[in-house]
């Protein structure tokens, strides 16, 4: 008999009985609630699948937190039925709720067989995204989300490539920045299956959190398939520099500008070599963020609240703000990023400071970030042998606290 412990996150409250729950995925899940209000506010209503749901923490926190008009929750292991429904049944009045227990694939035909289709919908899966990434393209609206997940970190990192050609239709190849391949692997595939449809998958956000990604999407009608950001990226292990390959260049890829002829790069993808992240909607998503800090808390969501569970409510927010700014800095930066123990390991230097690298950088006029995805790392336009050559300079600057 499993003890009933009632639990609280964001505005839900719920128990998770025997159904997967991780509370370390809170911020995966806080990001997809700004993402959900930001889509309500500009479209006016939000209707929300949540395709594999566990314990049902997702659709209770999009109604509530977001105000989904009405939320699909469908969850495959049929031995959670009675505690979803009672966790449901315990926040959402029955008009606002549906549940069901069926294989993700079928939830989605059936909803394209009725034409009722969804403004968001969660995929919430175990390992690889593959099959329901797929189908859920014919479950979403025009304009709709789609919030994926992957944990299959050995396909994505060079581990297992020939698992990562099986389920990305990609193959990846080992570098130090193989947890943003991660993302852009998953991203890359929701851009050609989407497209493979006729359709267009965007990013909203991307989030590493150190084991598991997860990318939203944005799915539009496809105004024309362009290549462009759908490529290849290679690395060489000789001198440490990354370089994006396109389709039509894949044949000149032998050589880097090292010239090193004993150890060419290697090359992973195709891939998305885009943005991350859309600059405009993690804008919408801060300042849902600052006014859900303002009006906290205090009023509305958690009045009942004790003070600790107001604190970490709030805390949350906070976690969310911060990742955000530093989303927004690095939406637009190359595909790839440098740790400092590369740079200091190739330069044969201690471990640069990163933030006055990332200045020196900058002021020597290379585009240079934070990344969220490793904060002992950088993301920068400058040249690898560049960084070394700044980066032991800042070593041997004299140290200056602010
Ligand atoms: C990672 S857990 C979900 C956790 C939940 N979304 C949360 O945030 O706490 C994945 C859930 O999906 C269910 N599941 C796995 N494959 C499924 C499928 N093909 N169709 C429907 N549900 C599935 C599992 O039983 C499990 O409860
Ligand atoms: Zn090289």
């Amino acid at each position: 008999m499993v003890e009933e412990r009632w639990q609280n996150e964001g505005a839900a409250r719920f128990c998770v009985g025997q159904a997967f729950f991780r509370s370390s995925s809170q911020t995966g899940r806080d990001l997809g609630v700004l993402a959900a209000i930001a889509h309500r506010q500009i479209h006016g209503q939000l209707r929300v699948l949540d395709a594999m749901t566990g314990c049902g923490v997702r659709p209770i926190r999009y109604a509530l937190e977001a105000n989904a008009d009405y939320v699909w929750a469908n969850e495959g292991n049929w031995e959670l039925r009675d505690r979803l429904h009672t966790n449901l049944r315990n926040s959402l009045p029955s008009h606002r709720y549906h549940l069901t227990h069926q294989d993700a694939n079928a939830v989605f035909f059936d909803c394209h067989q009725r034409q009722d289709f969804y403004d968001l919908i969660d995929i919430d899966s175990f390992g690889s995204p593959m099959p329901a990434l797929a189908t859920s393209l014919w479950a979403v609206k025009l304009g709709g989300l789609l919030y994926l997940t992957s944990t299959d970190g050995r396909a994505t990192s060079g581990a297992a490539p020939d698992r990562g050609l099986q389920v990305y239709g990609a193959y990846a190849r080992s570098h130090p920045a193989v947890h943003e391949q991660g993302l852009r692997l998953l991203i890359g595939l929701a851009v050609q299956q989407a497209a493979a449809r006729g359709l267009n998958a965007q990013p909203v956000f991307s989030w590493y959190n150190g084991e598991v990604n997860r990318v939203m999407v944005r799915i539009t009608r496809q105004s024309k398939w362009s290549t462009e950001r759908y490529g290849f990226l290679s690395y060489c292990h000789s001198c440490g520099q990354f370089q994006t390959v396109s389709w039509k260049k894949l044949g000149r890829t032998a050589t880097c500008l090292c010239s090193n002829p004993e150890m060419p790069p290697v090359l992973s993808g195709p891939m998305w070599l885009g943005p991350l992240h859309s600059p405009a909607d993690l804008a919408a998503m801060s300042k849902i963020v600052c006014s859900l800090q303002v009006q906290s808390v205090e009023k509305r969501t958690v009045e009942k609240r004790t003070a600790e569970k107001r604190t970490a409510y709030a805390d949350a927010w906070k976690t969310c703000q911060r990742l955000l700014a530093v989303m927004q800095a690095e939406a637009s930066l190359p595909p790839y990023f440098y740790p400092l123990a590369e740079l200091g390991r190739r330069g044969k230097m201690d471990i640069p400071p990163r933030d006055s690298l990332i200045q020196q950088l900058n002021e020597a006029g290379f585009l240079t970030t934070r990344t969220h995805i490793n904060s002992q790392a950088i993301k920068t336009t400058a040249p690898i042998a560049t960084c070394i050559e700044v980066a032991r300079q800042v070593s041997q600057l004299p140290y200056s606290p602010e």
